[in-house]
């Protein structure tokens, strides 16, 4: 496979990329929300869907994610969103995406969870092939359910095994609310071989980090920054080969850091974690994958080697087979050799 030259000018846009921290309920553009509702004007859009460039926290933040997911609670409505999001991985030059939402956020219109994940699916499945973009989706328990939300949550990942649904997480609060009522579900999981991600180490600190780790159990861990506080946890992390699913622009809005060259990512990434770039929430956060590729050659001098081998690393730790694994790696190999991409 050719690794890609050192320090040539690229083309971001056509890099290939890989995405595995996306919510689905947190990533609808102006057009699809208009169309779902005509009354939201770009104004309210802009007010509303859209957080400011600094919330308080990550609560606070949260609280635009709300307006989204109460817009999806229809079959059309969900698979409209999905071809909108199919829209914005394409613009990005997606070759992989994971995609995430809790299916229990999508029952007002009297939809049952069950139904709520194969409406999905089946959407997902189509715009895989219309848009010929590698795509699954990762079901989310919320840090504020019960017990038996987070057990019918993980059931139905085991049920729709063998579809596009391929993992579990677990989002909201991190500060809010303990991970205890959730570890029935996740060793659920693990004892059904199902894939685990999970969210820690972004509204708490390095503690939050190896508790899940210890606790949930995930190979993956959404954002995960915070554990660049502990060099223990980091030396953990390369030894156990923990991927981090790093979001740098989501974490300055919800005020870790101060700006995008305070972010820890490049640290993390040279010290040897296995990480990759992600959106996390495009809509509220107003960005593209595309932009967080340059701000990382803004901010840290990043250069075509470092996405090929953040994308060669979420490929690794994707949670699809070998053979799509194979066959990802050779797409990223062929594509960043592209002169048009270097
Ligand atoms: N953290 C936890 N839950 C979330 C996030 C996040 O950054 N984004 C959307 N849901
Ligand atoms: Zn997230």
């Amino acid at each position: 496979m050719t690794v890609p030259a050192k320090n040539k000018p690229m083309n971001i846009k056509h890099l290939p990329k890989v995405e595995l921290h996306l919510h689905l309920d947190c990533g609808l553009s102006y057009e699809v929300v208009s169309r779902l509702n005509p009354a939201v004007t770009r104004e309210i859009y802009q007010e509303e869907f859209v957080a400011p460039a600094k919330c308080l926290n990550l609560a606070d933040f949260l609280t635009r994610a709300v307006k989204g997911y109460k817009l999806m609670q229809t079959a059309e409505a969900l698979t409209l969103v999905i071809e909108d999001m199919f829209r914005q991985l394409a613009a990005s030059n997606l070759v992989y995406a994971e995609v995430r939402f809790a299916p229990l956020q999508h029952l007002d219109g009297g939809l049952t969870s069950f139904e709520v994940v194969d409406i999905a699916n089946k959407a997902f499945e189509r715009c895989i092939h219309q848009f010929k973009i590698e795509a699954r989706l990762i079901l989310c328990t919320l840090r504020h359910y019960s017990t038996d939300q987070s057990m019918e949550t993980v059931k139905l990942v085991e049920q729709f095994r063998g579809t596009n649904v391929v993992g579990f997480d677990i989002a909201a609060d991190e500060a809010g609310f303990p991970i205890d009522p959730h570890i029935a579900a996740f060793k659920y999981a693990r004892e059904n071989g199902i894939f685990i991600t999970a969210h820690a180490g972004e509204a708490r600190g390095a503690e939050s980090v190896w508790e899940t780790l210890e606790h949930l159990r995930p190979t993956r861990i959404g954002h995960g920054v915070r554990s660049i506080e502990d060099p223990l946890l980091v030396n953990y992390l390369i030894a156990q080969n923990i991927h981090l699913e790093i979001c740098p622009s989501c974490n300055v809005q919800i005020n870790l850091y101060n700006s995008f060259t305070d972010h820890p990512i490049n640290e993390l990434y040279r010290a040897g974690v296995s990480l990759n770039v992600n959106t996390d929430a495009p809509a509220i956060v107003d960005t593209t994958l595309n932009r967080e590729y340059q701000l990382l050659v803004d901010n840290f001098g990043w250069t075509a080697t470092d996405f090929y081998t953040c994308n060669v690393n979420a490929v690794k730790a994707a949670f699809i087979s070998a053979e799509l694994k194979e066959k990802l790696l050779q797409k990223l190999g062929e594509q960043f050799s592209l002169p048009n991409a270097l």
